[in-house]
């Protein structure tokens, strides 16, 4: 496991959601590295609350833009926001939470699900999005 780099084929093209995008990837390493250095523990709390702001503020932009442009996979992504939000909360809710165990446990879980997510289900909206309000809708 390594940081994660940005790169090209993570952008669904919709600027103003990527720079979003990037923001959470710059979280999940800050979570990595310390984790790496054994500092976990340290900022579990903070990368918690900083989901919780995420996936209300980010979440409720790609929806928006999803409903004002008409795009018909909304309901489907939006189940799938709310799996995030629920693990979220289970996790908060866990016997080992404030343990470096549960740190590695959510840096694991949050890599795989938003590689997943960037690169599969947000790309789908993507390229309609894109067809129909240019790169720059906000
Ligand atoms: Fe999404």
């Amino acid at each position: 496991m390594a940081v994660i780099e940005w790169k090209s084929v993570y952008e669904t093209g919709i600027v103003a959601l990527d720079n979003e995008h990037r923001g959470l990837i710059q979280e999940i390493n800050r979570l990595y590295e310390a984790v790496r250095d054994k500092k976990g523990e340290a900022v579990l709390g903070d990368i918690l609350v900083m989901l919780e702001g995420y996936t209300v503020d980010h979440f409720q932009h790609e929806e928006r833009l999803m409903a004002e442009y008409h795009y018909p996979g909304l309901a489907d992504h939006q189940k799938i926001h709310h799996e995030l939000i629920d693990r979220i909360q289970e996790l908060k809710g866990k016997e080992n939470f404030g343990t470096e165990d549960l740190a590695k446990e959510l840096l694991t879980f949050l890599r795989g699900w938003v590689l997943e997510h960037i690169l599969k289900i947000d790309k789908e909206y993507g390229a309609f999005l894109e067809s129909r309000g240019g790169r720059f809708i906000e």
